[in-house]
């Protein structure tokens, strides 16, 4: 799939973007502050309902402005889709998908996939489980409509759950084994769709990172369950739990379950988070965002969409080589602030370069 044409109308510090994209490379040069990475926000933004960058949508408005609108057209395999997106002040928003209003977010994720990689994924290698786990459940959103729903569902309970444990109301602790079956219901799923997500994840990443690091650094990918599981099912799940609950009410949280879960990324059987150099770590996300890209390509059945933001300069030449040759029947959406950085990006014929300044972005000739 690729994006042919993009309109932005109030939307962060752009009165109106209106541009036709290659479906190939296209690159946004301009200065820092310029509003390159709002571009490529609005397009993560039309494909999972939600920004990378910030949680409140309002945000996103143009300051004295109502409302911020976003237009995308989609060209896909089979048929194609506009999705048109309106943003308003009070936190609401309007979807449609060829001019039909939606009304569930689920509506929303496959119509446009996109895999982004910027500076800030670093952290999914160095920091918390959270980086980890959030990268886990958005890449599962992206393919699995059943995974969104039950991540909803398990984290709507969770809460109530630690709610009824945090404030130890007597009459609604007796309701805790219904809260615990559903719970586990939902939880178990929710592991075995991440287990199965993180064993392709090694599969592939193995073969990439090994192309990456030519033949040098072996990388592996394994879940780590809060819970001990052997067949990932729902009666295993709840009891774990019913036998922790006494420990939870005293901790006055839930200890257990996928939200406390990680998985661990090993270079040469050595745990990558903690011993990893700086630029092992960063080898590491460039064979994630590519094995994620292969992942949604064997899944969805069509490559999504790159999009890279400010990533080129810092990776060396073998590793931005390695990024030139896979992405050939990838539309990619890359954002740098020099000519110099991208140069060699721009064999194909109907490659796009943009100039990004101040919130006007203008097509621009180039000659290589
Ligand atoms: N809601 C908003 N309204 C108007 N301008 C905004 C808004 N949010 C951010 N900006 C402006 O957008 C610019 C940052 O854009 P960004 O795309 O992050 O820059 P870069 O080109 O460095 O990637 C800053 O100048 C900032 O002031
Ligand atoms: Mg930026």
């Amino acid at each position: 799939m690729y994006i042919k044409y993009l309109q932005l109308i109030n939307y962060r510090n752009y009165k109106e973007l209106s541009i036709e994209l290659s479906k190939n490379v296209n690159v946004f040069i301009g200065d820092n502050a310029q509003g390159k990475t709002n571009i490529l926000e609005s397009i993560y933004y039309s494909s999972i309902g939600k920004s990378h960058r910030t949680i409140r949508d309002k945000e996103l408005i143009s300051w004295q402005e109502e409302s911020a609108y976003i237009k995308l057209y989609v060209k896909k395999e089979r048929l194609d889709k506009k999705i048109e997106i309106k943003v308003f002040k009070e936190g609401k928003k309007g979807i449609n998908i060829n001019s039909i209003k939606i009304n569930k977010i689920s509506e929303l994720l496959g119509v446009l996939n996109v895999v982004m990689f910027s500076p800030e994924d670093l952290k999914i290698v160095k920091e918390s489980p959270s980086f980890r786990r959030k990268f886990l459940d958005i890449e599962l959103c992206k393919l699995s409509k059943a995974y969104y729903y039950n991540l909803v569902q398990y984290n709507k309970i969770l809460n109530e759950r630690n709610m009824i444990i945090k404030h130890k109301n007597e009459s609604l602790i007796n309701m805790l084994d219904i809260y615990d079956e559903q719970l586990s219901s939902y939880g178990a799923a929710i592991v075995r769709d991440r287990k199965a997500y993180i064993k392709n994840l090694n599969s592939k990443g193995k073969l990439i990172h090994k192309e990456i690091t030519s033949g040098k650094e072996d990388i592996s990918f394994s879940y780590c369950s809060s819970i001990n599981f052997r067949e990932c099912n729902k009666g295993e799940f709840l009891d774990a739990i019913t036998s922790n609950r006494e420990k939870d009410i005293e901790k006055r949280t839930t200890s257990l379950g996928p939200h406390r879960d990680d998985f661990i990324i090993k270079i040469n059987d050595i745990d990558a988070r903690s011993f990893g150099s700086q630029g092992q770590q960063r080898t590491s996300v460039l064979t994630i965002k590519f094995a994620s890209l292969e992942i949604i390509k064997e899944i969805a059945g069509e490559y999504p969409v790159l999009l890279l933001d400010d990533v080129l300069s810092e990776l060396d030449s073998k590793r931005q080589r390695y990024i030139l040759n896979s992405i050939n029947n990838i539309q990619t959406i890359i954002t740098c602030t020099g000519f110099n950085d991208i140069k060699n990006y721009l064999k194909k014929d109907d490659s796009k370069i943009f100039t990004v300044s101040n919130g006007n972005c203008m097509e621009k000739n180039y000659t290589l």
